[in-house]
């Protein structure tokens, strides 16, 4: 009774399934579906750590969501992420909706894990299981698998390594593989074996269902190892093919952290490659961090330790100095960003100057050619063109025209401990050393604004502003003397 009851539950959801992939069919043009499956169930006890292991990140993307992205990439149908160990924490972070989660709630093998999530597997599409810690894995190399992939045919990612130790062996009989044989289970001829399992495989919905209730736990790990499957593919006189990567990195995976700052290198060394063939000159491709995308112009040239955070747009000719750390940004054409400058949701237009030690705060607005100089903090403030801001100031919900010059310390007084206030500087402007402009205010075109003054009132336009101490100069003034004990 509940056997049918459960069959005519899984019969509509396969009619669901089959229905939206025949929508899918029709304007992709795709046959079968792929779903893939990441596990990523695993304590990464090696870790040492709080965070769940597919948590830690790649150029500041957990490692999970690579996985995700690259399962996108070949246009899979569905993701599956089979979860356990600290599984909120890992659904929670995940930046990515249209996630199917399934929970594994005991970690009793790959096999099982999958098992977890094929409940919701439409039983004609072709099932690509990866790894969760397992970051780099290419594009290329996972549409190659699951192209080989079909009713007949499971298709495995397999390496040659010099050091196989650890991993599941591929065993072979007549050059075709017969079966995966676990480091803990093999014999010493099987030890001897050089090419081992990724744990990447591509193989039939329908198969797999046939096989994951037939593994024993029956292994020197006493765990439901997916890896059992290949001897049953080739019972059913399956053909079992391998494929390998390109790169052996590609597949590695991350067990501690020193495998983690492995693989972070490895992909920082792919974005200055991929920067240098887009016409970037890099002072040092070991020394940049690109923790997002960039799309960059021709002619730049990026000296050594910087950051590239999030969204980054720079056009061509742009020089960018050492240190600078730059986050969802865009710079235009032809300007300079000089040592030890900081940019965070800022837009740099063509021809400016920026730096050295500026830091440009969200909702920085630079127009053409202006120039922000050394010690100077600004946020959310439209720079018009040509004007300066040159040394040691703080430019705050401010506005200034073209052509405008800010003094050295000139400071927006934007914030009264409550309430932000915006300041408003026109055209031609000049505004005096070290002056405090109590926001609101507003300083016309072509006024001036007297070195020292602190600015409470408007001064309109061609005006001169004068707020500070009168001088007065006393003569005959006697110094003061040591007292004589
Ligand atoms: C597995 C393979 C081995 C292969 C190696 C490659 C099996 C039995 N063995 O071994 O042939 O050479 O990967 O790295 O498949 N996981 C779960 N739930 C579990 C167990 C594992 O989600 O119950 C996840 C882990 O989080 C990890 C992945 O599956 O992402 C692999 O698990 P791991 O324990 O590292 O497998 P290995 O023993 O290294
Ligand atoms: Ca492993």
């Amino acid at each position: 009774m509940d056997n049918i009851a459960l069959l005519l539950v899984k019969e509509e959801i396969a009619v669901v399934g089959v229905n939206t992939r025949h929508l899918f069919t029709h304007t992709k043009g795709k046959i079968v579906a792929t779903e893939v499956i990441i596990l990523a169930a695993g304590r990464g006890t090696r870790m040492r750590s709080k965070l769940p292991k597919v948590l830690h990140a790649i150029a500041g993307k957990p490692m999970v969501e690579h996985v995700i992205d690259a399962a996108k990439n070949i246009n899979a149908e569905a993701i599956h992420v089979v979860v356990g160990h600290g599984a909120d924490l890992v659904r929670s972070r995940v930046n990515s909706s249209d996630i199917q989660w399934a929970l594994q709630e005991q970690q009793l093998g790959t096999g099982h894990a999958v098992a977890q999530a094929m409940a919701r597997v439409n039983e004609d599409a072709i099932v690509l299981v990866v790894y969760g810690d397992v970051p780099l894995v290419a594009t290329e190399t996972l549409a190659a698998l699951v192209a080989a992939a079909n009713q007949t045919t499971l298709s495995l990612l397999t390496v040659l390594l010099d050091d196989p130790q650890g991993y599941g062996r591929i065993v072979r009989r007549d050059g075709s593989i017969e079966a995966i044989v676990e480091q803990k289970d093999a014999n010493e001829d099987q030890l001897a074996i050089c090419e081992v399992n990724t744990g990447i495989l591509a193989v039939s919905a329908a198969k797999l269902n046939q096989w994951l209730p037939q593994l024993s736990a029956n292994n020197a790990q006493g765990e439901y190892y997916l890896t059992d499957i290949i001897a049953m593919a080739v019972a059913d006189e399956m053909a079992v093919i391998a494929h390998h990567p390109n790169n052996a990195v590609e597949v590695e995976g991350v067990n501690n952290r020193s495998q983690l700052a492995t693989l972070e290198r490895f992909y920082q060394c792919q974005q200055a490659s991929q920067l240098m063939l887009e016409g970037v000159t890099l002072a040092d491709p070991a020394r940049i961090d690109v923790r997002g995308r960039m799309d960059v112009g021709e002619d730049i040239v990026i000296d050594v330790n910087c950051v590239f955070i999030g969204d980054v747009t720079i056009g061509d000719d742009v020089s960018i100095g050492p240190n600078c750390v730059i986050e969802n940004s865009s710079i235009g054409s032809g300007s300079v960003i000089k040592a030890n400058s900081v940019l965070e949701d800022a837009r740099v237009g063509i021809m400016c100057e920026v730096g050295p030690f500026a830091r440009l705060r969200p909702g920085t607005d630079l127009a053409a050619k202006a120039k922000i100089g050394n010690f100077v903090e600004t946020k959310k403030a439209k720079i018009g063109e040509g004007s300066k801001v040159n040394h040691l100031s703080y430019i705050g919900d401010a506005t200034i025209g073209i052509g405008a010059n800010v003094g050295a310390g000139t400071i927006t007084c934007n914030y009264d401990g409550v309430n932000k206030f915006a300041t408003n500087i026109g055209d031609g402007a000049f505004i005096g050393s070290n002056s405090s402009l109590v926001a609101p205010v507003t300083v016309g075109k072509n006024a001036t604004v007297a070195a020292g003054s602190t600015i409470t009132a408007d001064v309109d336009d061609d005006q001169l502003g004068v707020a500070r101490g009168k001088q007065r100069n006393i003569s005959g003034w006697k110094k003061p003397t040591k007292n004589k004990a």
